[in-house]
């Protein structure tokens, strides 16, 4: 099958109620882990790379690890829908960078920028992407900063505003649209009860054509698991908390078609490592850390597409 696209990805997603996860790749383990994962539940799957990421990994070598991941679903039968994505592009030339280069979607994040310059940008980007057939998503609204204890008037200056979120997709033809409704990026996501705002994720839903795909950045779920983990063994990371299961599990069946997921597989892969080296100090292989690492990353996902996302078995 190759690097698909998230057009046919979402349209299914959309009519069938359910959500595709979007995780974030940096090195060969995390690649694996994922790939792993969504093959074994015969799912499909985005892989999507930051600016920081491609910087990291190197573009050939992402892109070779992301082939061979595909190959070998291939040879073991195991054929998944594939898509390549640019997380939070900052600007037009990355965009063009990484569609001239094979990935089948781009984000252009021009969420900082006032309405009128994010809408220019956003159809600058769509028109080359389109061109080349590369599906584009976009961001309105502020993630960062919504928390509990800010005031309701002032947080809801945050959220996406549903009316402006139908102007904006109509104006730009981008292909999925990112929105704010009370997550934020990181382990440190609620100072109180975690808790979305289902009622703008309706309007906003209401406000666009029928199946319009939505995404949801800062989802990672923290699990309480990989937190303690990390502070049992050396780590400081107190009071981390992410967005429950069950309330991504809703979003996934009000219109949310990709579920984007970073911080999770940071938390696996640094609550096992730290196990290791902790308890077996005498280890100094990084086959057997990253290994477990890896290990870590496929169980966490799985659980994720099969009981929370509800993608299985649907390749
Ligand atoms: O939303 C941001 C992602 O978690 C990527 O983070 O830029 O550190 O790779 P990064
Ligand atoms: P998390 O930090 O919640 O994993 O969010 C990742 C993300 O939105 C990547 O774009
Ligand atoms: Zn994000």
């Amino acid at each position: 099958m190759g690097l698909v696209t998230t057009r046919e990805m979402f349209e299914r997603a959309a009519k069938g109620g359910y959500a595709i996860g979007a995780f974030n790749v940096n090195n060969m383990e995390i690649v694996q882990g994922i790939v792993e994962a969504a093959a074994e539940a015969n799912s499909p799957v985005i892989l999507q790379a930051s600016s920081s990421a491609i910087k990291y990994a190197g573009p050939t070598y992402l892109k070779k690890m992301i082939e061979a991941a595909i190959e070998i679903n291939k040879e073991k039968g195991m054929d998944i829908p594939i898509a390549l994505h640019l997380d939070h592009g900052a600007d037009f030339e990355i965009c063009k960078e990484c569609i001239d280069s094979g990935f089948t979607s781009v984000m252009i994040d021009g969420s900082k920028y006032p309405f009128e310059e994010n809408v220019a940008l956003t159809k600058k980007v769509v028109d080359y992407a389109h061109m080349h057939g590369v599906s584009v998503e976009a961001e309105l609204g502020k993630l960062a900063g919504v928390e509990d204890d800010v005031n309701v008037a002032e947080s809801d200056a945050n959220y996406t505003d549903p009316k402006e979120a139908a102007e904006f997709v109509r104006r730009t033809g981008c292909d999925s649209l990112a929105v704010a409704v009370g997550t934020s990026h990181g382990a440190y996501k609620f100072k109180g009860e975690p808790r979305l705002r289902f009622d703008i994720l309706e309007k906003i839903s209401e406000a666009l054509p029928e199946n319009y795909p939505l995404v949801l950045h800062g989802a990672s779920s923290v699990p309480q698991e990989y937190v303690e983990m990390c502070n049992k063994y050396g780590g400081k990371l107190p009071g981390a908390r992410g967005v429950t299961e069950d309330l991504l599990a809703r979003a996934s069946k009000m219109g949310v078609c990709k579920i984007n997921v970073d911080s999770d597989i940071r938390l696996a892969m640094t609550a096992s490592i730290r196990k290791v080296f902790t308890e077996t100090p005498e280890v100094f292989d990084p086959r057997n850390y990253l290994g477990k690492a890896r290990e870590e990353i496929k169980k966490m996902i799985s659980h994720r597409i099969i009981d929370v996302f509800g993608s299985q078995n649907k390749a």
